[in-house]
C-alpha cells in the first residue's frame, strides 16, 4: 500500500485542500505517512501570500533532493527521471499556479506542480508523473469546478467547509485573485449536504471558508446570500457552533451583526480585516473603506453585540506608508482595541498593483512599525482578557493542552475555545473532550484564559 505525506502551509483554505487531497489519495488505497521519508508521494500545499512564506517552500522543497538519489549534490535530470517513479514529490496550492514551470526549473527533482483549481486531479496526475516518469504540470485552470468535497476529515469535532472559491476584489497588495481567480460561490446545496452529513458524524462546529464569505451567492443568480445560509445551516441539528473566516469590511453589514446575535449556534467572533488606519493607504491598497467607514461598522458591531470577539489583519510597510500613516493605524488599534491582530510586513507580489508601486519602505523601518504594532496589541489583548476574570465562558474542549509557568513548570489541563474565539484551559477529566462546558475564568495570560470547570452544558 502506497503512502501520502501532505505539509501545508498558509491559510484555513489550503488546509481544507489538503485534507480533500488526502480523502481523494485514501479512497484510492494511499495510507497517510506518519514521517516525509517513509512517504512515496510527498505533497506541500503552498502558500503564496508573502514571499517569504515562498522561499521557505523553496528551501524545504530543494532539501528534498537527498531523497531521490541519497546525496544533495550532483544530481543530473537523467539521474531525477530514473527514480521518478519511484517517489513523486509535488508542490501544489497557490505557489504552484503562481510560480507554475518555473519550479520545475529550480527544483528539478519536483514531479508534480498543481494550481488549486485542479486538485481534484492530483491522484491521475500522480499515477501520471509515475507511470510515465515525467514531469506533471497542471495549472491550466483558474475557475475550480464546483464539486461536492470528499467527505474525509481529518478531525471529528470540528470542520472547515469552504463556501466559496476564488476573489474579486483585487486589493493592490494581494495575490489571491491571480492564483485562485474571481469568485465563485459553491451550490447553497452542497454546502447544506456536506454539513449535515458532518453533523451526521458528531461533527459539533463548522467554521465557513472563503476570501470573502459576506459576499457568497453575489455571483450567482439565485436569491441565497450569506445571511441566508447561516440560516439554513443554524437549524442543522447536531451542529452546535458555526464561525466564518474571512470578512470584508466592505460587505459586512448590520444584517450580518443581527444574525450573529439572534442565531443561537453562530458565534460571537468577527475577523475583520483593517489593513491600515490610514485612509490615503486604504485607498492605494483599493480596500474601498475608510478608516471612519470601518468604525462605524464597529459601533453598530458592538452595539448589537456589546462582548463579540474581534481580530484583524494588518499590513505595515505599504509603498508610501509614511510616519504619520503609520500613526494612524497604531491609533487605530489603540482605539479599536481588537482581541486579537496578525500583523504583516508588506511584500510585493507578481502580477499585483502594489507591486508596480515602489517598495520603498526599508525593511528595519518595517520591522520596527510591526514590532510597535505586537507589543500594542499585547497590551490590549491582556487588559481585554483581565476584563474577563471571574466571569464564565462556554468552551467546546476539543484536546489536552498545556500551562507553563513562569518557572517553566506545566501543567496538563483540557483546552477548548470560547465562543469569542478565546483559548481556555482548565482542569477536567478528559471525557470532557468534545464536549461543552461552562468554565470559570481565574487567571489570563496574553493568548490565553485559564479557570475552572462550573458546571456543564446539557
Ligand atoms: N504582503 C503582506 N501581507 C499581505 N497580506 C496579503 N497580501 C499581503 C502582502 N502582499 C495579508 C493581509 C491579509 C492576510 C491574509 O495576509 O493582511 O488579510
Ligand atoms: Fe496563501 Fe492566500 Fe492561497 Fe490561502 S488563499 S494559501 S493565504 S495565497
Amino acid at each position: 500500500m502506497k503512502k501520502v505525506f501532505i505539509r501545508t502551509f498558509g491559510c484555513q483554505m489550503n488546509v481544507r485542500d489538503s485534507e480533500i487531497i488526502l480523502g481523494m489519495l485514501q479512497e484510492k488505497g494511499y495510507r497517510q505517512a506518519g514521517r516525509l521519508e517513509e512517504a512515496d508521494v510527498i505533497l506541500f500545499n503552498a502558500c503564496s501570500v508573502r514571499r517569504q512564506a515562498e522561499h521557505r517552500v523553496f528551501s524545504i522543497v530543494g532539501s528534498l533532493k537527498r531523497l531521490k538519489n541519497g546525496t544533495s549534490k550532483g544530481l543530473t535530470r537523467n539521474t531525477h527521471n530514473a527514480i521518478r517513479n519511484t517517489k513523486v514529490i509535488g508542490v501544489i496550492g497557490c505557489m504552484a499556479q503562481n510560480y507554475q514551470d518555473e519550479i520545475f526549473r529550480r527544483l528539478p527533482h519536483v514531479d508534480l506542480v498543481c494550481g488549486p483549481a485542479n486538485i481534484y486531479d492530483i491522484p491521475q496526475l500522480i499515477t501520471k508523473a509515475r507511470n510515465e516518469n515525467t514531469q506533471v504540470l497542471a495549472v491550466d485552470r483558474l475557475r475550480r469546478p464546483l464539486l461536492p468535497d470528499c467527505s474525509f476529515r481529518t478531525n471529528n469535532l470540528k470542520a472547515f467547509i469552504s463556501v466559496m472559491y476564488g476573489c474579486n476584489n483585487f486589493c493592490s497588495y494581494c495575490i489571491v485573485p491571480y492564483v485562485r481567480g474571481r469568485q465563485r460561490s459553491r451550490p447553497l446545496k452542497h454546502i447544506l449536504d456536506e454539513a449535515k452529513g458532518l453533523a451526521g458524524r458528531g461533527v459539533k462546529e463548522i467554521t465557513l471558508l472563503g476570501q470573502n464569505v459576506n459576499s457568497y451567492g453575489k455571483d450567482s443568480r439565485g436569491k441565497i446570500n450569506f445571511v441566508r445560509l447561516l440560516e439554513k445551516l443554524d437549524r442543522i441539528e447536531g451542529i452546535e457552533r458555526i464561525r466564518f473566516v474571512t470578512s470584508h469590511p466592505k460587505d459586512a453589514s448590520k444584517e450580518l451583526f443581527r444574525a450573529m446575535r439572534d442565531l443561537p449556534k453562530l458565534c460571537e467572533h468577527l475577523h475583520l480585516p483593517l489593513q491600515a488606519g490610514s485612509d490615503k493607504i486604504l485607498r492605494w491598497m483599493n480596500r474601498r473603506y475608510t478608516l471612519r467607514n470601518y468604525l462605524k461598522l464597529i459601533e453598530d458591531l458592538c452595539r448589537i453585540i456589546p462582548d463579540c470577539g474581534l481580530s484583524t489583519d494588518i499590513i505595515v510597510g505599504f509603498p508610501g506608508e509614511s510616519e504619520t500613516d503609520f500613526q494612524k493605524t497604531h491609533q487605530a488599534l489603540q482605539r479599536i482595541r481588537f482581541d486579537e491582530a496578525f500583523i504583516f510586513k508588506y511584500s510585493p507580489r507578481p502580477k499585483t498593483k502594489a507591486a508596480q508601486l515602489k517598495d520603498d519602505v526599508p525593511l528595519e523601518i518595517k520591522q520596527r512599525r510591526n514590532q510597535a504594532l505586537l507589543k500594542l496589541q499585547e497590551e490590549i489583548s491582556l487588559k481585554k482578557n483581565k476584563s474577563l476574570l471571574d466571569g464564565s465562558v462556554r468552551v467546546l474542549t476539543d484536546g489536552l493542552g498545556n500551562y507553563f509557568e513562569r518557572d517553566s513548570s506545566k501543567t496538563n489541563m483540557l483546552q477548548g475555545r470560547s465562543r469569542t474565539n478565546k483559548v481556555t484551559l482548565f482542569a477536567g477529566k478528559r471525557d470532557l473532550i468534545s464536549q461543552i462546558v461552562n468554565v470559570r475564568i481565574n487567571r489570563v495570560t496574553t493568548h490565553t484564559l485559564i479557570g475552572e470547570l462550573n458546571g456543564k452544558k446539557n
